[in-house]
């Protein structure tokens, strides 16, 4: 083939883009019925948006050139930086808190593999100007309403959440200065639970130990299976008043969220686990990723509270916290699941026709059913039967309208359920024509 697809790009055929339309028109509902309004910025923004404020990581994987006006340009790896730009840009005049969504294109110069493509489509869904919980509490509800419109329930994801101000503490505990929390919060990010050599060579330079404790401060750190567990891990370290206090506040904050997310009936779906630190830099509290629940394959969704972004981009205070979902990991998931619909871009009905005559009615047909909101299709030029049966075996349009010459001079029409095979004639003299055909075929 002369010209490739690149790698880590895809094309969507119309049964593709019929399916990419469902998942956006459920997120799209799920964001309205919490009362979250769309937004969108541009694809390609100044380089200086993404290269400090998304982290590391993000940066190595930017998209990024030199416009012919000589401007150092990216595309967007992700929404936040723009999102943070365009509402501190308005910080007086928009009314908080703000709960906006946007469905967009990202682009990521990943390696390809699973779950993970260079372009890919973003739910992202934020509450700006609200620093209490209650923002969380919202987020994570619209986020499982979501999931659950997909048809996903509890058995089939988990949410993952971690504390950004509990790992901060964790590394001043063990020596790391301030000025050394993000480097060696995003080593942790990069090594997971895999203690290397190469891990560790890169993390002692941080520490005020040696690298047994460290570890086995980390692991139990990590495997903290729920809230009581993480107070009695610092109870077990002798800290300063002032840190102790900071760590009672926080798991305090945290068991208040949980008793709102139980009321909610949202608590089964939440698991602690601290070995999520998030690969972006901005975040600053709660911090949590969706896995589907059996094995931790690619994250369907990530997020948490950023309050310190918006200063930094524009000047204005305003604290944040959101998510994003992906849709390369969610519709592997539906698919695994057999979740998604059968979707497909073909017409709600066919019409037919075998000659001049009919052919005129028919059109005229057509023209009142596509403004009342049927999709109608037809051949355009005079067809054999045998052929359009051809395909219509293959295209899966349910129902055929058949205009012949001989019929229609008596007013009547014949609708053809092509799944049933059943066949009947309507009367398209009478006033409720049309009205009968909807109720059948919508
Ligand atoms: P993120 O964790 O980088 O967070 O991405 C969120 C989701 O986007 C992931 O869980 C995954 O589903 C999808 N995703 C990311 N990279 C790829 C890729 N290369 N291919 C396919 N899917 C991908 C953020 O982007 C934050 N800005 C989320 C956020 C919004 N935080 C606050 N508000």
């Amino acid at each position: 083939m002369k010209f490739k697809t690149l790698p880590g790009f895809r094309n969507f055929y119309p049964n593709d883009c019929a399916i990419r339309e469902y998942i956006f028109s459920v997120w799209k509902n799920s964001a309205s019925a919490f009362g979250f309004v769309q937004y969108d910025s541009p694809t390609l923004e100044p380089l200086d948006l993404f290269k400090e404020k998304s982290g590391d990581e993000i940066s190595d994987q930017l998209f990024c050139f030199k416009d012919k006006g000589g401007r150092q340009v990216a595309l967007r790896p992700e929404m936040t930086p723009s999102l943070a730009k365009l509402v501190g840009e308005k910080a007086n005049s928009l009314k908080k808190p703000l709960k906006w969504y946007s469905i967009g294109e990202q682009f990521r110069y990943e390696r390809p593999q699973k779950g993970r493509l260079r372009s890919f489509y973003q739910f992202n869904v934020d509450i700006i100007g609200e620093e209490g919980i209650g923002a969380e509490v919202e987020l994570l509800s619209c986020l499982v309403h979501n999931l659950n419109a997909f048809g996903l329930r509890n058995s089939d994801f988990g949410i993952f959440y971690s504390d950004r101000i509990l790992w901060v503490i964790f590394l001043k505990i063990h020596g790391v200065k301030d000025q050394d929390i993000l480097p060696a919060l995003a080593l942790i990010d990069r090594n997971g639970n895999a203690k290397s050599e190469e891990f560790l060579d890169k993390i002692m330079p941080y520490l005020s130990e040696n690298s047994d404790n460290f570890l086995n401060s980390l692991n139990s750190f990590m495997n903290v299976k729920n809230l009581n567990e993480l107070k009695e891990y610092f109870n077990d370290k002798d800290l300063t008043n002032e840190l102790n206090h900071q760590i009672d506040d926080r798991i305090k904050d945290l068991k208040n969220m949980m008793v709102l997310l139980d009321a909610i009936g949202l608590k089964e779906y939440l698991n602690i686990d601290l070995s999520i630190v998030r690969g972006l830099a901005y975040y600053t509290g709660f911090v949590f990723e969706v896995f589907e629940q059996k094995g931790k394959g690619r994250a369907l969704a990530g997020g948490g509270r950023y309050d310190n972004l918006i200063k930094k981009l524009t000047g204005n205070a305003m604290s944040a916290v959101g998510f994003a979902m992906g849709d390369v990991t969610l519709m592997d998931l539906l698919n695994d699941k057999n979740r998604l619909p059968k979707t497909s871009a073909v017409a709600d009905i066919y019409i037919i026709f075998s000659e001049n005559h009919s052919r005129t009615i028919a059109l005229s047909d057509s023209k009142i059913l596509r403004m009342n909101g049927v999709k109608v299709d037809y051949p355009l030029k005079i067809r054999s039967f045998s052929s359009l049966f051809k395909f219509f075996k293959q295209s899966g349009i349910r129902y055929a309208l058949l205009y012949s010459d001989n019929e229609i001079d008596k007013g009547l029409v014949k609708l053809i359920d092509l799944k049933t095979g059943k066949e009947e004639f309507i009367n398209r003299s009478e006033s409720d024509f049309f009205e009968k055909l909807y109720s059948i075929i919508l």
